[in-house]
């Protein structure tokens, strides 16, 4: 399987620091945010790493990882000119994924303390065509939002009024190296951007859409509160 993180973006939320150094690689805990993306990556057995970075700041990504040695990991790096929302992000890496390999894409700015290493082994073998994983929080209206029903998801709505359920679907997906061709058929949404929701809602409209549910804490570090929560998680304290 190969791994891809999405570490572009604007990081809007996190200005000013985030003018100064892309917000993937702002101090959460003792490292910078994207080491932990790595960590995972490397904890579930995989080795073939892209990272999609815009250019300011391409060249601090590089002094900090390198090759991806310290994480007997390798990595490559994909320049993302200009954002054009998450889906759009991913579709850069298609040329990295070889049709019938699938992979493990995680948001950078996504941070959790599950083990992937179990869900990885058994999408290697799973039907499903992609797989997204879900957490209860006390906000759903800043995330993507599934409206479960009989055990399935049958759809998901990006950032609902009026969430169905109190769960978010985090930034860490499994997907089939179908969702190249799914991505070259969306178009963007209202905020002009390639959504990865409508990318899963093509599965989950095909009844190919899994999941699983976090049992470990997880926190996008995309706003200063949820940044800061993240350090105090990752510098040892479990509960900020
Ligand atoms: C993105 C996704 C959203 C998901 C979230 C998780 O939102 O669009 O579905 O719940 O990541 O972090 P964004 O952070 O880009 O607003």
């Amino acid at each position: 399987m190969k791994g891809i993180i999405l570490a572009g973006g604007t990081g809007s939320r996190l200005r000013p620091m985030s003018s100064i150094v892309n917000k993937h690689l702002l101090p959460v805990g003792n490292y910078p945010m994207i080491h932990y993306a790595l960590d995972k990556m490397a904890e579930a057995g995989i080795h073939d790493i892209l990272l999609v970075i815009g250019k300011p700041s391409a060249g601090l990504y590089v002094d900090y990882i390198g090759s991806g040695a310290s994480w007997n990991v390798q990595v490559s790096y994909k320049i993302q000119e200009c954002a054009g929302g998450i889906a759009q992000a991913l579709g850069l890496a298609e040329s990295f994924v070889r049709t019938g390999e699938k992979l493990l894409v995680l948001l950078g700015d996504n941070l959790f303390e599950d083990s992937l290493k179990s869900f990885v082994k058994d999408f290697e073998t799973s039907e499903k065509g992609a797989e997204v994983f879900l957490k209860k929080v006390a906000d759903p209206r800043r995330y993507g939002v599934p409206d479960l029903q009989n055990g399935r998801i049958a759809h998901i709505q990006e950032k609902p009024e009026k969430p169905p359920c109190d769960y978010a679907v985090t930034g860490i997906y499994l997907y089939e190296s179908d969702v190249f061709e799914i991505i070259r058929g969306i178009r963007p949404s209202a905020r002009g951007e390639l959504e990865i929701t409508d990318v899963n809602n093509v599965y989950a409209g095909e009844g190919r859409l899994g999941y699983r549910l976090l049992s470990g804490w997880w926190t996008d570090a995309g706003t200063q509160l949820s940044l800061q929560e993240a350090g105090l998680r990752l510098s040892g304290n479990k509960e900020p």
